[in-house]
């Protein structure tokens, strides 16, 4: 009897981790060009560092007592030697360890940074992943205030050249690590004497990490939690100066923002400035960038006392904000599409080596490829985007010779010499001649 064969069941990734494909894959390179230049124009370089990392990097940069660290990072023991490692769940940590092990700021400070996934064990919606990708900033070396305000000045530039215009900042200081000591001691004993108040949640960090009960969500908490001792009334002159600095270089900027006496951000190593930009455009997930000061960072990791101040943007909150504003656009397109439909197998062979030619050129080029009928292969080369079809049947093969189709506007088609082509077809796309044919003197 004949048994059908068993079709293999299909896979699916992994939950909360996307692929970007079509329209999206191309938003995200030509955000990415754009960003760039962005990067380039106030001096930051790229670094790149591993995706995994050992996992006491992050305990240790994070903070034991964070989100982050003890529910969501993708760990795992290396059975081949037993290292403990972590997907990394954000960039920071390993840049300062970089920095640290490469002596990186021997030379001055130094403005980097780098683009790519980060992987966070969260509960997936619209703009919360398990694989995520971030912009992510740094300045090191810098004490500040004016390179925490450049920072902030340089992403409302990019709001604006990505016409973003619902996104507001909020800023806040987190003193100096005396300042916080002196303040979590109030609020430890302000919340001692609320326990009745607390959920289980708050009863945990209450020695472990007293200021993140401020940024409780539970409602039966707020009140009380309003009324808690302020850092503010614990700031030493440095630190107000500090502050009051940089709200100056922002007014100079003509920056609007909010003072958020709550934002304390999710990551332990934060001191002074913390700042988030936030949009109403995305439903709860709004926050699209995140930052702050974190000068004793690089010191906790071993390196000499140094200061420094970041930011990441959250990629796929950008992309559905950038989707709505429709400054970037994702479609692909090339400048010509090859089309071939010859009986002799030598013109497909001839279509294919004037692509090449074409190519050489600096052009950029689709051949079809796998046969169809002539319609066929002209509705593709309408929805590639192409702005020329270059035809090629026996007639044009036997005269070596093409057929200049231009497929958006109403320009007649016409004949052109094989050897003629690629120059004929440079004439109509300036902007890319090669560097070499533009260098040459006038003859
Ligand atoms: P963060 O606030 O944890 O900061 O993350 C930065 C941004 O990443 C957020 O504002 C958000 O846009 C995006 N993001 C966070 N979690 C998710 C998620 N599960 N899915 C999608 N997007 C997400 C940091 O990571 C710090 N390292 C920023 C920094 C750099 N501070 C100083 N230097």
């Amino acid at each position: 009897m004949n048994q059908e064969a068993k079709k293999p069941a299909k896979l699916q990734a992994v939950k909360g981790m996307n692929d970007f494909f079509a329209e999206e894959a191309g938003l995200l390179q030509a955000l990415e060009a754009k960003l760039h230049g962005w990067l380039a124009s106030y001096g930051y370089r790229n670094v790149r560092t591993p995706v995994l990392e050992q996992t006491a990097l992050f305990r240790r940069g994070i903070g034991e007592v964070t989100d982050i660290v003890e529910k969501e990072m993708f760990s795992f023991t290396d059975r081949l030697n037993g290292d403990e490692l972590t997907m990394r769940p954000e960039f920071t940590a390993g840049i300062v360890r970089a920095v640290v092990e490469h002596s990186l700021l021997y030379n001055g400070p130094q403005r980097v940074f780098s683009m790519g996934p980060v992987f966070r064990h969260e509960r997936p919606q619209r703009g919360r992943y398990r694989q995520f990708h971030q912009i992510d900033v740094e300045a090191l070396g810098f004490a500040g205030p004016d390179v925490d305000a450049e920072l902030i000045v340089m992403l409302k530039r990019l709001w604006d050249d990505l016409g973003l215009t619902d996104v507001r900042l909020e800023i806040n200081t987190l003193g100096s690590p005396a300042e916080r000591a002196a303040h979590r001691d109030a609020l430890i004993t302000y919340f001692e004497s609320h326990a009745d108040l607390l959920d289980e949640d708050a009863k945990r960090r209450l020695h472990s990490n007293p200021l993140r009960i401020l940024d409780t969500k539970n409602p039966a908490m707020q009140a009380m939690v309003n009324a808690a001792p302020r850092l503010d009334q614990h700031l030493g002159d440095e630190s107000r100066a500090h502050f009051e600095e940089l709200q100056a270089y922002l007014r100079d900027a003509g920056i609007a923002y909010t003072i958020n006496p709550r934002l304390v951000r999710g990551l332990d190593y934060y001191n002074l400035t913390v700042f988030e930009w936030i949009t109403d455009q995305l439903g709860a997930q709004g926050t699209i960038c995140g930052g702050g000061r974190y000068d004793g960072l690089i010191e906790l990791f071993g390196g000499k006392s140094e200061p420094a101040v970041g930011f990441a943007i959250g990629v796929e909150r950008l992309i559905d904000l950038v989707k709505q504003s429709g400054a970037v656009n994702g479609a692909s397109r090339c400048d010509v599409y090859v089309v071939h439909q010859g009986t002799r197998p030598e013109a497909a062979r001839y279509a294919f080596g004037l692509a090449e030619q074409m190519r050489s050129t600096g052009l950029e080029v689709i051949l079809h490829c796998g046969g169809g009928s002539f319609k066929s292969q002209m509705k593709k080369a309408d929805g590639s985007g192409a702005e020329f079809a270059v035809i090629i049947g026996d007639d044009e093969l036997a005269a070596q010779e093409a057929t200049l189709k231009p497929l958006r506007g109403d320009a007649p088609q016409e004949r052109v010499k094989a050897a003629a082509l690629a120059a004929r077809l440079i004439e109509q796309f300036p902007e890319q001649l090669p560097e070499q044919i533009t260098e040459q003197p006038e003859s």
